[in-house]
């Protein structure tokens, strides 16, 4: 079934991509994702999505090991499926806790594609699907949404991240960077996006991607994180973990030295940083 994907317009100028006409996809792990009907973009792998989301951000940020409460910062709500692994992951290590899941999207999902993905699949507490479908409506018609099921809150930004009210002192332990890649999303693979996410991300925090070019890399860099590799979800050869300190990156291997002396400052005129990977 082919279900329209409306965009929320909430500014009328938003220039930015609009996948178009999405379809619901099984993947290799009995998970479903979206898929362009028309093209080749996918919002997660379809060697198997819920796998891939575990992976690179649950795991790869770290936060899986860490103590609640946890606070997260997404990029990217898409499917919804990243907060439904986090938030059954939480739920089920710390039953008293408390999540705070701060998510943007300046094109909530419709409910009916939501719907279609079958996403009580991903979870063992429907309450947490239930909580997601009424974010995602309400997302269409305010800029801002919280809703909350015993200690997982989860707030929706329907807006680009650029115009989000996020707090600046988010702190968040991890920061899931998960839009399209830098051709369907430009905006999101810049130095200034990285910026914004870098001052919101607590001094221990980690920022996972399953991005690896090398141009995101150096966006990251640029704006003072340390970056480190890991081996990419099913068929992809890498991802990214960034963090305020290498230390926060032990046991990973560091792909670039970050020229913190240059920031905010740039490059001195005429020199090339000459360790980028
Ligand atoms: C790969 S999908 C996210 C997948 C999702 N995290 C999941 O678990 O299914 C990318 C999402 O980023 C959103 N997005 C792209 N550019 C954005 C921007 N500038 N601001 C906010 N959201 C954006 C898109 O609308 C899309 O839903």
């Amino acid at each position: 079934m082919v279900l329209g994907y409306t965009a929320v317009m909430n500014n009328p100028l938003l220039p930015l991509a609009d996948p178009g006409p999405l379809v619901a996809v099984e993947t290799g792990d009995g998970s479903f994702t979206l898929k362009q009907t028309d093209g080749v973009l996918h919002y997660r792998c379809l060697q198997g999505a819920r796998t891939e989301s575990r992976y690179v951000f649950l795991e790869g940020s770290g936060l899986i090991a860490q103590p609640a409460p946890w606070t997260v910062l997404e990029l990217g709500l898409g499917s919804g499926l990243n907060f439904l692994t986090t938030a059954d992951a939480f739920l089920k290590q710390f039953p008293e806790g408390e999540l705070h899941y701060h998510t943007l999207d300046h094109l909530p999902l419709a409910i009916d594609l939501f719907r279609s993905l079958h996403p009580e699949r991903n979870t063992d507490f429907p309450e947490l699907v239930e909580l997601l479908a009424e974010v995602l409506v309400l997302g269409r018609e305010q800029d801002v949404v919280t809703r909350s099921f015993r200690g997982v809150h989860l707030t929706l930004y329907a807006t680009r991240w650029d115009q989000a009210a996020v707090p600046a002192d988010l702190n968040a332990l991890a920061a899931y960077h998960d839009p399209f890649g830098p051709r369907q999303n430009p905006e999101c693979w810049t130095p200034e996006c990285f910026a914004w996410v870098a001052q919101r991300l607590a001094p221990e925090g980690r920022l996972a991607t399953y991005a690896a070019a090398s141009e995101a890399r150096k966006a990251m860099a640029e704006v003072g994180l340390w970056i480190a590799t890991r081996k990419g979800s099913g068929f992809k050869r890498e991802m990214t973990i960034a963090a305020h300190r290498p230390e926060l990156l032990d046991g990973l291997k560091l792909v670039k030295r970050v020229m913190r002396d240059r920031i905010p400052a740039g490059p001195p005129p005429g020199t090339r940083p000459r360790d980028w990977a």
